[in-house]
């Protein structure tokens, strides 16, 4: 989404703004702008489209300055285009802006009575406006103070004005930004990976706050304009871009790395003599109920962990997609536990649900990848998901991360509560240790899923099938085919098929059906069979046994792995168990979206309208 980096200094800025804004191109975006201080204007250079694109312009029509601002933008008001990328400008004002101001159009009524002219459609412009207006018998600090007041909404905020060239003013409410300290220069960015080329030294601004940088100072102010101290800590992010090492797309890298993501957390949950160490700051016997909240990926991550916390530990708990929970106000039992999944720790709907928990007095528990992130620092407790900076829009590795967390939080829970004893849980974790190697193999099978992508990507519709644990990984795999392929797909609880998705069903449609050889494999092969009957060509993921038991057409009665019918491919997966197998069926559903987005051509890594890191709600 948006991203924001701003350099107050006295070295040329260009080139060191541009490369703050590669470094945020990850998130998603679709035009990019660039402003700096002349000697005596603000001069902005702006394109939609890539990056590339912006350094095109300025290479046609150069700028320099020692101070500037520079954006991506995620279109919400008004298209990607030329006019509606930040920089907005007036007068005597830059502004750059993530977030949306709710009341644009009541203020842009008014500042156009008082004569300025607005030249987009979106909402930043009006800050840009009112800024100006205040600026006459204010200082910049002063004049975005008082607009602040008059703004609904959520934003961070990089200002330059020609009016004060020494001085930069930012803000946040609702989006996250950071200082960065220099030599001799100051820095804002949206995140401490804008600034990783420029300081590690930074402070993480709170809610509400107004700060001044000049090339040697910070100056903050809390919401009610009271100057604080906010805590100067070391980025561990390093200068380095990440780096794809050989792979064509991150995407691809981190569905690889995925067996060291389980090493790594592993590593980080169990001791060496293979106890559960995850320092919760709770009794499970205490709990009253357990609230999980996230959105996209990490919200099926939740979901899948809904099945394992009510069958094997026997805990109550809601899985809620955060922009519903939020403003449904549930009730919440007092010392309830919620959790919040989120790769990024930034998603503005989980942060917001978050908020609400902490009000309804619920003990908040952050699973998360960002350990800097804005939900990180509100939640009572975090467990890290351990994954490494994730790249690609869609999640994979992040996803997985999750997954192996909840397992082990399920297992504290099912222990704790005595639904498994010493003996089966030392199966478990033995189980979870075997799983890198396992998913090592596994990978193997891209090939196989390479071909079978190929059909999956003639379709313009197809359905994923599961059970239990299986159907959070059927919405799950339809996520990532839409997500970068721009396949329609949608994931169903196989028994639920027949009451609407079969009426879809012809020869045309691929089915992806995930089906391993566990206590619903009869039920869920039974649906498989109702789909083939109709002629869905199905892509069944199961093990060997799940395999051999299936003879289309024939029954469940284990005849041959050769099928009778020549609208089935079958993708065999390792043996697993009720904690192993979400794990190892997200891989070739993984996979299968990747080379099927590959196969038709599509941006992998950075799909169109997708944000990595969703700041507006
Ligand atoms: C966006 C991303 C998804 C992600 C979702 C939640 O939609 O494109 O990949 O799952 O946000 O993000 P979070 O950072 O909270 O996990």
């Amino acid at each position: 989404m948006c991203g924001i980096v701003g350099i107050i200094g006295q070295k040329p800025v260009v080139n060191r703004l541009l490369q703050g804004l590669k470094r945020l191109e990850y998130r998603g975006y679709d035009s990019a702008g660039i402003a700096v201080l002349g000697d005596t204007s603000l001069e902005r250079r702006r394109s939609p489209g890539k990056i590339v694109e912006l350094e095109k312009v300025i290479k046609a029509d150069p700028i320099e300055g020692t101070s500037g601002i520079a954006h991506t933008r995620w279109a919400t008001h008004g298209r990607p285009s030329f006019c509606n990328a930040h920089p907005h400008s007036s007068h005597r004002v830059s502004v750059v802006h993530n977030g949306i101001i709710e009341n644009h159009s009541e203020l842009r009524a008014d500042l156009e009575k008082k004569g300025y002219i607005f030249q987009s459609e979106t909402d930043t412009e009006v800050i840009a406006h009112l800024i100006d207006s205040h600026l006459t018998e204010s200082t910049l600090l002063e004049a975005v103070q008082a607009s602040l007041q008059q703004l609904k909404g959520a934003y961070a905020l990089a200002v330059l004005s020609t009016e004060e060239k020494t001085k930069m003013v930012g803000a946040r409410l609702g989006s996250p930004l950071v200082v960065g300290y220099g030599q001799g220069e100051m820095y804002l960015g949206s995140d401490a990976i804008a600034l990783s080329h420029l300081s590690q030294k930074i402070s993480f601004l709170e809610e509400g706050d107004l700060v001044e940088i000049t090339r040697d100072s910070a100056t903050v102010f809390n919401k009610d304009f009271h100057k604080v101290e906010r805590p100067v800590i070391s980025s561990e992010i390093s200068s380095e871009v990440v780096d794809k090492e050989g792979y064509p797309h991150f995407m691809l890298k981190e569905i690889f790395e995925q067996p060291d993501v389980i090493r790594r957390s592993l590593q980080h949950y169990l001791t060496d003599s293979d106890q559960l160490d995850l320092n919760l700051p709770f009794n499970w016997a205490d709990v009253p109920k357990v609230t999980l909240v996230a959105c996209g990926t990490a919200y099926y991550a939740g979901f899948l962990a809904k099945h394992w916390f009510e069958r094997f530990a026997h805990v109550p708990i809601e899985v809620d997609i955060a922009s519903e929970f939020r403003y449904r106000q549930p009730p919440l039992p007092a010392g309830g536990l919620a959790i919040f999944l989120s790769q990024s720790g930034e998603t503005a709907d989980t942060l917001a649900a978050l908020r609400y928990a902490k009000e309804q007095k619920q003990i908040c528990l952050g699973i998360l990848n960002v350990e800097t992130s804005s939900i990180a620092r509100e939640v009572d407790h975090i467990l890290p998901i351990k994954a490494g900076a994730e790249i690609g829009v869609a999640s994979t590795k992040a996803f997985m991360g999750m997954v192996v967390v909840l397992a082990l939080l399920l297992l504290e829970a099912s222990r704790s509560k005595e639904k498994i004893g010493d003996t089966e849980l030392k199966q478990h974790l033995l189980s979870l240790r075997q799983l890198p190697s396992q998913l090592e193999s596994l990978l193997k099978i891209r090939g196989h899923l390479k071909t079978l992508a190929h059909q999956v990507a003639q379709a313009d519709d197809v359905l994923y099938l599961g059970r239990g644990t299986s159907y959070a990984l059927s919405l799950e795999g339809a996520l990532k085919l839409k997500e970068i392929s721009y396949i329609h797909a949608e994931g169903y609880a196989a028994g639920e098929m027949k009451h609407g998705p079969i009426a879809l069903i012809d020869n045309t449609v691929p089915i992806i059906a995930i089906v391993p050889k566990d206590e619903l494999y009869d039920k869920a092969i039974s649906n498989v069979e109702e789909a083939m009957a109709r002629d869905g060509q199905v892509i069944l993921l199961s093990d060997e046994k799940g395999h051999h038991d299936f003879s289309p057409g024939i029954g469940t009665n284990g005849s041959s792995l050769s099928d009778s019918s020549s609208n089935i491919e079958r993708v065999t997966l390792p043996e697993s168990t009720f904690l192993t197998s979400p794990l190892l069926y997200t891989v070739p559903i993984q996979l299968l979206a990747y080379e099927a987005a590959v196969a038709r051509g599509e941006d992998v890594d950075q799909p169109r309208n997708l944000a990595k890191s969703v700041t507006v709600e």
